[in-house]
């Protein structure tokens, strides 16, 4: 019997309400579909922070490295300096374990009505791959002189070729096996070094996919058809920052970002991948059980694919819809249920 070794690290807000659901659905996934979960917790996040002075324990990276993935919710709290959660924890991960990729499904739910009115799950139904290592969120860059008249704050963006070969070439292989189409979401027109490099390279790599229909779109574009035709759609190539803003607008799409999903990737799994809701840890709502499940349970699916065990992650999938289907839902999604409902009743599905 498999027997996978899991870090979970709950973060900071709704993370402890949501990932816990998240794990009682993989425990009662791996004892219907046959395989074995060593679950050891770690208290890391901005909570973690205040006490201790930094977002994880010393040594954490190296002890994290002999998982074979990590679940997380979220982190961030706002008694806490808010440019140091991704520095410290998320980024950190990211980079350090090389999850370049960072896949993001944008898909209507069934039962769900989206807020773009007409559209139906025919018309949502794409992937959001965001570059997940370099661009625009490498912290490259400073502030001085913030309180003097001549202040001045600088980020430089880092593109480099081997970082847009290998996100170009993760989307085109994942386009076979979807509808065969790429969406390449740049800015090439204005950001004239950089985004153009990035489409220069990118558009190298598509000549290589024949048999993928492949089209450039500028984010402005991108943004309007997201609302006007999602079904343009299959997979959206794109940058960090580009990414994380799509993305978000994915998740209002499907009728809250509490819905969305994501993995962040090391595709060559020479380091475990991590698997985490598309939003934050929501401090608006923390301890109040209001908290949507359904992006953290959907994450923890992906993380099953990717283990894997197909099987358990399309009956987490599944009982996901049969939820939803249901009306079993949290505020955010128009329901009157309660974090704990919403996960049991997706626990009663599968
Ligand atoms: N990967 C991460 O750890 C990550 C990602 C994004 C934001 N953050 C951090 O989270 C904190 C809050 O950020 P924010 O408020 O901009 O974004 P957020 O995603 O936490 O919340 C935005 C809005 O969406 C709602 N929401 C989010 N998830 C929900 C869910 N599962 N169910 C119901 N409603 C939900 C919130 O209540 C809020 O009104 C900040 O500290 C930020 O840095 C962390």
């Amino acid at each position: 019997m498999k027997n996978y070794k899991i870090a979970v690290v709950n973060g900071d807000g709704i993370g402890h309400e949501i990932v816990p659901m998240g794990v009682e659905v993989l425990e009662a996934a791996s004892a219907k579909f046959g395989f074995k979960l060593a679950i050891t917790s770690f208290p890391f996040g901005a909570g973690y922070y205040q006490e201790h002075g930094d977002f994880m324990a010393e040594g954490a990276m190296e002890e994290l490295k002999s998982f074979d993935a990590i679940l997380f919710g979220a982190v961030g709290l706002p008694a806490v300096d808010d440019t140091l959660p991704f520095k410290l924890f998320t980024n950190k991960v990211r980079t350090a374990f090389k999850q370049y990729v960072n896949y993001r499904p944008v898909k209507l739910l069934d039962g769900i009505q989206s807020p773009l009115g007409t559209k139906t799950q025919a018309d949502i139904d794409f992937v959001v791959i965001r570059e997940n290592n370099e661009g625009e969120f490498v912290q490259n860059g400073r502030v001085m002189y913030g309180d003097e008249p001549h202040g001045f704050a600088t980020d430089t963006s880092l593109f480099t070729r081997v970082g847009i070969e290998r996100i170009a070439h993760y989307s085109f292989k994942l386009a076979r096996k979807r509808r065969s189409k790429v969406t390449n979401v740049t800015k090439s027109n204005t950001m004239i070094n950089t985004l153009a490099y990035w489409d220069r390279v990118i558009g190298e790599v598509a000549a290589q996919y024949p048999d993928v229909e492949y089209r450039k779109m500028y984010i402005d574009a991108a943004t309007a058809n997201f609302v006007l035709h999602p079904e343009y759609f299959d997979v959206v190539l794109t940058t960090n920052m580009l990414g994380d803003i799509l993305s978000d607008l994915g998740g209002a799409i499907m009728g809250s970002l509490g819905f969305g999903p994501s993995g962040n990737l090391n595709p060559e799994r020479t380091f475990p991948s991590m698997f985490e809701p598309i939003h934050g840890s929501a401090p608006d709502i923390a301890g109040k059980g209001i908290a949507n499940p359904i992006g953290q349970i959907w994450s923890a699916a992906i993380m099953l694919e990717h283990l894997g065990e197909q099987a358990a992650a399309d009956a987490i999938v599944a009982a996901i819809n049969q939820t939803t289907a249901a009306g079993v839902l949290t505020t955010d999604a128009g329901g009157t249920n309660s974090t704990k409902e919403v996960a049991q009743s997706i626990l009663k599905f599968l």
